[in-house]
């Protein structure tokens, strides 16, 4: 074995299950002998998967994802452009795939893995996930509506407020009706004494939520909310179920994806229990084009996902980020992503090439290579790589020809019909009326032991909103009217995100 082989198979080596990523490259030549490979218990520390546009992302995470269903482990991936369906095909024989599973001196072993198709709010193929308005929470809405600070405080006072009454918002339509409430005179005394939302906020707001109700928002929000369990399923065989989140249909629409993606993980966080550092992770999220959570994000945003990210771990969930380089992401989530795998980067411009040097600075010193000379000329399907060992410390940097994928790199056959015979339709099929679904939204606010509500309040609130209606004052007093049967009887609770603590 080679001094280079020997070298890199014992910093890479794992006692218990291992991931694969691929194998040492020194001097242009491939070195069987060096297994790169991540151990499965350190992928909750979080990953990096970046480089140019066609230098093989895609493919990385489609290796890992492979990986993670045979070993069990549940997936959620982005898939931002459709290829990475093609996981429930077979890749062909011949093809690319084949001839790197030679390079490498491994078998060529095509086989499908048990996918899931998922859609934003059933635009293009994919069992519609949704969700409430009210379960959203401030934070991502103002991402979602692009909204500036002022805009975001008081999207914050409307939730605060709504939250305070026990208003179930179902979807954006309850977001404009509240809206409208709180800048009319009515509404205004209402919010007395907590801050005030003046109208020219409230009336940018607006005209952004007809954008967002154009662009996909009306879909989106609503009932059935996805239950964060059922992306944590396995198959009758063992293997975890890869839910890819089929966006190609929305790819126009990059803040109404990315933030529900973000949704999709803050989520988790505050529905999994803690579980501390398990032998393998429960859930493995894979998020592509991973920047566009932090355009325009406010610093409670960036905030928020930093703390999300930290924590996250500890509930057996690792988070893998998918973007051009490490400079998209912020310094203090980059920093907490344990797991590096970087593949080539340009160096045309002035701009990459001070690019090319940031990305240097955040990897490991190498003995072996010189990164900034090495990182533009990587080959397709080859990275740089450093990982956490089993100890949790960083691995030596090594050039790394990935391994070859097993299923399809491309779309899968028959996306709409693997859909349509989910039987996770039979539950999210279908949109909720609006009746039924705020009972069903007010249930999930509900506490176990419900506080008395302070019935003054309630009462002369009541009474308002009658009189509204009665004064044929349209959809504010119908609005307020409208909920009166589906009052939460307790202020609810808000975690990260402002998203909705679940009760229990
Ligand atoms: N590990 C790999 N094994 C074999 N072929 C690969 C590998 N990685 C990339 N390729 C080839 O390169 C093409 C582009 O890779 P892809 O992952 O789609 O790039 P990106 O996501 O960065 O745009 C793939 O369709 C495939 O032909
Ligand atoms: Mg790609």
């Amino acid at each position: 074995m080679s001094q280079f082989g020997e070298t890199i198979a014992k910093a890479y080596a794992v006692n218990g299950v291992a991931l694969e990523l691929g194998r040492g490259v020194l001097e242009a030549a491939v070195d069987p002998a060096a297994l790169v490979q991540v151990p499965l218990a350190m992928t909750n520390r979080h990953g990096l998967i970046a480089g140019a546009t066609g230098t093989g992302k895609t493919s990385t995470l489609r290796i890992l994802a492979e990986q993670l269903s045979v070993a069990g482990v549940p997936v959620v991936a982005a898939d931002v452009k459709g290829d990475l369906s093609g996981l429930a095909n077979p890749g062909p024989a011949g093809g690319s795939a084949e001839q790197r599973a030679g390079e490498l001196g491994e078998p060529f072993e095509p086989r499908g893995f048990p996918v899931e198709y998922l859609s934003l709010g059933g635009i293009g193929p994919g069992v519609p996930v949704r969700a409430t308005v009210s379960d959203f929470g401030p934070l991502l809405l103002a991402k979602i509506l692009d909204a500036n600070e002022t805009q975001e405080q008081s999207l914050s006072l409307l939730f605060h407020y709504a939250d305070a009454k026990g208003l179930p918002l179902l979807d954006l339509a309850d977001l404009r009706s509240m809206l409208t409430f709180l800048d009319s005179p009515e509404g205004r005394a209402e919010l007395k004494g907590i801050g005030g939302v003046s109208s020219a906020t409230v009336g940018v707001l607006l005209r952004s939520l007809v954008q967002l109700e154009d662009g996909g928002g009306n879909e989106f929000f609503g009932e059935p909310q996805l239950d964060v369990a059922d992306l944590m399923r396995t198959a009758p065989d063992g293997r975890g179920v890869i839910s890819c989140l089929e966006l190609a249909a929305v790819q126009d629409k990059p803040r109404l994806w990315s933030t529900a993606l973000m949704w999709l993980v803050a989520e988790l966080f505050e529905t999994l229990p803690e579980a501390g550092d398990l032998p393998k992770p429960k859930l493995v999220v894979f998020l592509d084009e991973a920047h566009l959570l932090f355009t325009g994000a406010s610093k409670s945003f960036v905030e928020s996902i930093v703390q999300t990210v930290r924590l996250i771990r500890s509930k057996g969930v690792g988070v893998f980020f998918v973007t051009q380089t490490p400079k998209d992401l912020h310094a203090d989530v980059l920093a907490q992503l344990g797991n590096r795998v970087q593949h080539a980067l340009r160096a045309y411009t002035p701009d990459d090439a001070k690019a090319l040097k940031a990305t240097v600075s955040t990897f490991p010193k190498s003995k072996l290579y010189d990164l900034e000379e090495l990182l533009p000329q990587l080959g397709i399907g080859e990275a740089v790589v450093t990982i956490l060992d089993e100890r949790g410390v960083p691995t030596p940097v090594v050039h790394t020809r990935i391994r070859a994928p097993q299923s399809r790199m491309g779309p899968a056959d028959d996306v709409p019909g693997a859909a349509t015979a989910s039987p996770l339709q039979a539950k999210y099929g279908a949109r909720i009326d609006a009746e039924s679904a705020r009972e069903l939204l007010a249930a999930r606010l509900e506490r176990p032991s419900p506080l008395a509500t302070p019935p003054k309040v309630e009462a002369r609130h009541r009474e308002a909103a009658r009189a509204r209606s009665a004064g044929g004052d349209g959809g504010i007093g119908d609005f307020l009217a409208s909920r009166q049967g589906k009052r939460i009887q307790r202020e609810v609770v808000r975690g990260v995100f402002g998203l909705l603590r679940k009760a229990l």
